[in-house]
């Protein structure tokens, strides 16, 4: 117990300050249960925060759960009549910021149409645990689609029909009809995204990768 001598008055008072107390088994037991009851509440808020957060970042699979954007009628049929070219399919984008309203965005992906056999025989790494997994099946009624972002910093490919690959224009990475890595600085194949068909509509979920790294790592989940 520390205490402060008086000294100006001279008359050998002390005075108690707010740390000060008698370190009597009652206040011992007082000042515990206080700082348990802290730790406690600090915990609770903790996790609800926590909860919501991961929660967001959890794909939900082709199963839904979350929102979906839909394409067209006609860049599904795009899609579905596709032959060994990959279709830009062009949709509107529904993603949150933060607490503001849903907004919208013009956006594409890329779909190809494939044997599912023979696309996870070309893409490896899409299965690969831990590391590539996605978590929700990369093909879906016959088809892949492709967020449009190179895994090497973000810039945004496109396909060469005379060299039958997608060609990312800022660092020179490149990618073969399965998005499967074939040159270049990226540090893996071009990323699958949710696709799923409901009432006759098909829907996508935009998915943000972090780049520079051959993991699958979700830095966003618009769901
Ligand atoms: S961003 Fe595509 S190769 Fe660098």
């Amino acid at each position: 117990m520390s205490k402060h001598a008086d000294a100006s008055e001279g008359v050998g008072r002390t005075i108690l300050t707010a740390n000060d107390g008698p370190d009597t088994p009652e206040e011992i037991s007082r000042r515990t249960f206080m700082a348990t009851a802290t730790m406690t509440v600090s915990g609770i808020i903790g996790l609800v925060l926590a909860v919501p957060i991961v929660g967001s970042l959890i794909p939900s699979g082709s199963s839904g759960g979350g929102s979906w954007s839909p394409l067209t009628a006609d860049e599904l049929k795009s899609l579905q009549t596709a032959t060994a070219k990959p279709v830009k399919l062009s949709f509107t984008l529904k993603y949150t910021d933060g607490y503001l309203p849903t907004q919208q965005a013009d956006e594409y992906v890329w779909g190809i149409k494939v044997d599912q056999a023979k696309f996870e025989a070309a893409r490896p790494d899409i299965y690969a645990t831990p590391g590539g997994n996605v978590g929700y099946p990369a093909v879906n009624l016959g088809f892949v689609i492709f967020s449009p972002i190179c895994p090497h910093l973000g810039c945004r490919f496109d396909w060469n029909t005379g060299q039958n690959k997608f060609l990312c224009p800022c660092h020179g990475s490149q990618y073969n009809f399965d998005g499967a890595h074939l040159a270049g600085p990226a540090p893996r194949g071009l990323d699958p995204l949710p696709f799923r068909e409901q009432s006759g509509v098909a829907q996508v979920t935009w998915i943000e990768y972090k780049t520079t790294v051959p993991q699958r790592i979700i830095i966003s989940y618009q769901a």
